[in-house]
C-alpha cells in the first residue's frame, strides 16, 4: 500500500458544490432552497453536469437505465471497482450538502488519488445516484432498488408522482427506455464508501464540547435506522362551514390532526431514537368556507431495530383506523416504503475509523437516524459511511442546510485515505 495521503482541494469541493446548488434553485419562489426531483429539467441538467465533472476528472464514465452515474477508474487487477458516492436528487426546497458532498466529494477524492498515486490495484468508481429521497414519486429507493436487482418491471407504469405524472413517461421525456428498468441491476460493486453530511447534531455537540485546539470529529456509521411509510387517506363529508353545526361533522381534518398529535404521542412513550412524523396532507377541497372532506397523508416512522420499527408502523395504522373511527371517517391505509434497518461492513466500518485517525480526525461511531443509498446496497454488497459535523445544529432538509468547509475538506480526506488504504 502506498503510504503518502493525498491532498484534497477544499475550495473545488465548495466551488463544486455552489455549482450544482444553483441547479434547480429557486423552484418554489422566494425560497433559496434547490428541487431536483428525480427525472425533472433540473435533474436532467445536474446530471449532465456531473457526467462532465467525472470526464474531466479522467474516469470513464457511464450513464446506466435509470440514469445512475458511473465514473470509473481501471485498476491493474480484474474485481469489482470500490465504489464512492451518494444522490443528485434533493427534496423539495433541499439544501447544497445533503446527497451531493458524497458524490461531488468521491470525483475530488479519486481524481486527486489517481493524479497523485497512480493507476490504483483494484479499480475504483464514482457513483452518482439518480435518487434517494423518494420526494418526487414513492419510489422507496429508485437507484439503490435498480441496483441491487430489486425493481420490479411494471414500476414505471405503476408509479406516480403527487400531481400524477406517470414514472414511465417521465423518464422517456429524460431520454430513458422505461422497458429497460432492470437493465441497472449490478453485481459490480466491490464495496460502497458513502461520505455524508450528518444531519443531525451529534458531531457538531461533540465538536462545541472539545478543547478549540482538538481534533473535528469525524463520523464512522456503524447502521442506519429502519424506515417505514404508510399514505393514509380519510374521508369524510365536505360540509357548509357557516351552517353546519361543529356536533355532527365528519371532518376529515380533524381526523388527520388527532394522527399526528397520537403518533407524537405514541413515538415519545416509546421513546428515543424512535420517531414518527406525519407530513404532506393533501386536503381536499381545502379552501376556508368548505369541511374537509378527503385529507391524505404520509405517516414516516423509523427506529434502528426492526421489531420495533415493525411495532410503529402496525400500531400506526391502527391508530389511523380508530382516529378516523372515532369521527365516523372512512379510512384506507397503504404502507408504501419498508426499509429494514442495516448494520454497516464492519470491516469497512474499520477501515473508515482507520482513515479518520490517520487524517488527524476524532473517530466518532454513530448510527444514522436518516435514509441513505447504503442503507439498500448495505443488504447486498458490504458499505460504510463517513459523516461529517452538519452546522446549524444539524439542520437538513431545508435551505439552512451547512457544513463548514473545513468539515467538508476533512470528510473528502477521509474518503480518499479510505480509498488508498482499500485500492492501493
Ligand atoms: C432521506 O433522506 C430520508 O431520510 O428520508
Ligand atoms: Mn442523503
Ligand atoms: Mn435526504
Amino acid at each position: 500500500m502506498a503510504e503518502r495521503p493525498v491532498t484534497i482541494d477544499g475550495e473545488r469541493i465548495q466551488a463544486t458544490l455552489d455549482e450544482l446548488h444553483a441547479i434547480g434553485r429557486g423552484a418554489r419562489s422566494g425560497s433559496e432552497g434547490t428541487f431536483r426531483g428525480l427525472y425533472t429539467p433540473a435533474w436532467g441538467e445536474a446530471q449532465a453536469r456531473i457526467r462532465r465533472w467525472m470526464d474531466d476528472a479522467g474516469l470513464e464514465v457511464r450513464v446506466d437505465a435509470v440514469g445512475n452515474v458511473w465514473g470509473h477508474l481501471p485498476g491493474r487487477e480484474p474485481g469489482a471497482p470500490i465504489v464512492a458516492g451518494s444522490h443528485f436528487d434533493t427534496v423539495p426546497d433541499g439544501g447544497k450538502y445533503d446527497g451531493q458532498l458524497g458524490h461531488v466529494g468521491a470525483v475530488v477524492a479519486v481524481e486527486a488519488l489517481r493524479r497523485q498515486l497512480g493507476q490504483p490495484r483494484r479499480s475504483l468508481a464514482v457513483l452518482a445516484t439518480c435518487e434517494e429521497e423518494g420526494s418526487r414519486f414513492n419510489c422507496n429507493f429508485w437507484a439503490a432498488r435498480s441496483l441491487t436487482g430489486e425493481i420490479a418491471a411494471d414500476e414505471p407504469g405503476r408509479l406516480r408522482d403527487f400531481e400524477g405524472a406517470l414514472l414511465a413517461d417521465e423518464m422517456r421525456a429524460r431520454g430513458f427506455d422505461p422497458a429497460r428498468v432492470t437493465e441497472a441491476a449490478t453485481d459490480q460493486i466491490g464495496a460502497f464508501l458513502e461520505l455524508h453530511i450528518e444531519q443531525g447534531p451529534v458531531l457538531g455537540r461533540l465538536a462545541e464540547q472539545a478543547a478549540a485546539s482538538a481534533p473535528r470529529p469525524v463520523g464512522a456509521v456503524t447502521a442506519i435506522t429502519g424506515i417505514g411509510r404508510l399514505l393514509v387517506t380519510m374521508k369524510g363529508q365536505p360540509d357548509h362551514t357557516g351552517t353546519t353545526p361543529m356536533l355532527g361533522r365528519r371532518d376529515a381534518l380533524l381526523g388527520a390532526a388527532e394522527v399526528a398529535l397520537a403518533l407524537r404521542e405514541m413515538a415519545l412513550g416509546v421513546g428515543h431514537p424512535a420517531v414518527m412524523t406525519v407530513a404532506r396532507l393533501e386536503v381536499t377541497p381545502n379552501i376556508p368556507n368548505v369541511v374537509a372532506g378527503e385529507v391524505r397523508f404520509t405517516v414516516d416512522a423509523r427506529h434502528p431495530d426492526r421489531g420495533v420499527q415493525r411495532q410503529l408502523m402496525e400500531s400506526a395504522r391502527a391508530r389511523a383506523q380508530e382516529c378516523g373511527r372515532a369521527r365516523g371517517l372512512e379510512v384506507a391505509v397503504d404502507e408504501i416504503w419498508d426499509q429494514p434497518p442495516v448494520e454497516m461492513a464492519a470491516d469497512l466500518v474499520a477501515t473508515v475509523r482507520r482513515s479518520i485517525e490517520a487524517r488527524g480526525y476524532r473517530p466518532v461511531d454513530i448510527v444514522a437516524g436518516a435514509g441513505h443509498d447504503s442503507q439498500v446496497l448495505g443488504r447486498k454488497f458490504p458499505a460504510a459511511m463517513i459523516f461529517v459535523v452538519t452546522g446549524n445544529g444539524g439542520r437538513s432538509h431545508c435551505p439552512d442546510e451547512y457544513a463548514a468547509p473545513e468539515d467538508c475538506r476533512a470528510g473528502v480526506e477521509v474518503l480518499a485515505e479510505a480509498l488508498r488504504q482499500l485500492a492501493y
